[in-house]
C-alpha cells in the first residue's frame, strides 16, 4: 500500500498545519468551547516535553482528575464528550495562544506552558515526522530543518506559537516552565507547579513523583503498557512509544551544520528580539 498523500494527513485551519487527526469542524467548534474555572490546560509546542509534564500533574493530583486528550483532537463531538466529564480536568492542547478558545481566557483558568530550546524541538521533530504515519514523509533532515524554519511544520512555526504565549507570562493564571530546568532540577519545579495549583505537597512525595517520572521509568512503563489510544497527549499520535526517544539536552549538536547553526541563530535572533528568552 502506497503512503498516504500530504493532502490526507495534513489540512491547514487559520494558516496553521494541522493533521486531519483535527476535524476542520472541530477547529472551527472550538470558540464556543465551554471551559470550566477549574479546567487547567497543558500548554505546548509539539516535542517540548508535554508528556513528562503530564505524568507529573497526574502524578500531583492522584486519582482526581481526567487526564484528556487534547482539546484540538478528534472529530466535533470531541465538545461534547468533554462536556460530560464531571471530574476536574487536565486539557492538553499544541493551540496557539490566539487560536485557544475565549472562555479558557475569560474564565482566567489555570495555564502551563511548557517550552524547550527550539533547536532540541525540531531535532524532536524531525525523528517524530520519520516514524509518525500520521505525518508527511520526511527525506533528509536539510529538507526538514528549512520547513521547520519556515513554520511550514505541524502546528506552525515554533516562533509564532512561543512569542503568542510568552506575551501572557506575566499574566497570574499562567506558569511558564522549561524543559532544561526541569532536566537541569526537577524537584524545584515540581514544588513551583504544586504552589501555581495550590497543592500541598511533601517533599518527600515530590521526590518521589521526580523518581516516576524520570525518562527511563516512562519509557520502561510504556513499553511495558498495550498502547492504550487516550494514553497521548499529543493531537499528532496515539502510540506512546513514539514519544520517549532521547529525553536529553543538545541534542541538536549531533545533527545541526555549522551553517544550519548559524542560519537559526540569525533567524533566532531576529524573531526574538523582543523576548526575553
Ligand atoms: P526527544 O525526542 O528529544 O527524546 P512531547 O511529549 O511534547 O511530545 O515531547 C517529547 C520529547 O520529550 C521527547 O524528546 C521525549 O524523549 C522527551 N521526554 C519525554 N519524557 C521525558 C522525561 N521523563 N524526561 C525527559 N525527557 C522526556
Amino acid at each position: 500500500m502506497s503512503n498516504p498523500s500530504e493532502a490526507e494527513l495534513i489540512h491547514k485551519f487559520k494558516g496553521i498545519s494541522f493533521t486531519t487527526r483535527s476535524s476542520p469542524e472541530l477547529l472551527k467548534s472550538l470558540d464556543t468551547f465551554d471551559a470550566r474555572e477549574d479546567d487547567i490546560l497543558l500548554v505546548s509546542y509539539p516535542k517540548s516535553g508535554t508528556h513528562w509534564l503530564a505524568g507529573i500533574l497526574t502524578r500531583l493530583y492522584n486519582t482526581q482528575i481526567t487526564l484528556t486528550s487534547p482539546i484540538e483532537f478528534g472529530d466535533i463531538s470531541k465538545l461534547e464528550e468533554l462536556n460530560k466529564l464531571s471530574s476536574k480536568r487536565i486539557m492538553p492542547t499544541h493551540l496557539d495562544y490566539n487560536m485557544l478558545p475565549p472562555n479558557f481566557k475569560n474564565k482566567k483558568c489555570k495555564m502551563i506552558y511548557i517550552s524547550r530550546n527550539p533547536k532540541d524541538t525540531a531535532v524532536s521533530m524531525y525523528h517524530y515526522y520519520r516514524e509518525n504515519p500520521n505525518l508527511p514523509t520526511i527525506d533528509t533532515w536539510t529538507a526538514f530543518f528549512d520547513l521547520f524554519l519556515k513554520g511550514d511544520v505541524v502546528c506552525g512555526s515554533w516562533f509564532d506559537h512561543f512569542l503568542s504565549w510568552e506575551e501572557h507570562e506575566s499574566d497570574k493564571n499562567v506558569l511558564f516552565l522549561f524543559y532544561e530546568d526541569m532536566k537541569k532540577d526537577l524537584p524545584k519545579i515540581v514544588k513551583e507547579i504544586s504552589l501555581f495549583l495550590c497543592l500541598n505537597i511533601s517533599d518527600n512525595d515530590i521526590q518521589d513523583i521526580c523518581k516516576k517520572s524520570s525518562f527511563s521509568e516512562m519509557k520502561s512503563n510504556t513499553e511495558k503498557e498495550n498502547s492504550d489510544p487516550s494514553h497521548t497527549v499529543c493531537a499528532l499520535t496515539s502510540n506512546r512509544k513514539l514519544i520517549f526517544r532521547k529525553g536529553v539536552v543538545g541534542d541538536w549538536k549531533n545533527h545541526f551544520t555549522p551553517k544550519q547553526n548559524r542560519r537559526f541563530e540569525e533567524i533566532f535572533n531576529e524573531r526574538m528580539k523582543g523576548s526575553k528568552m
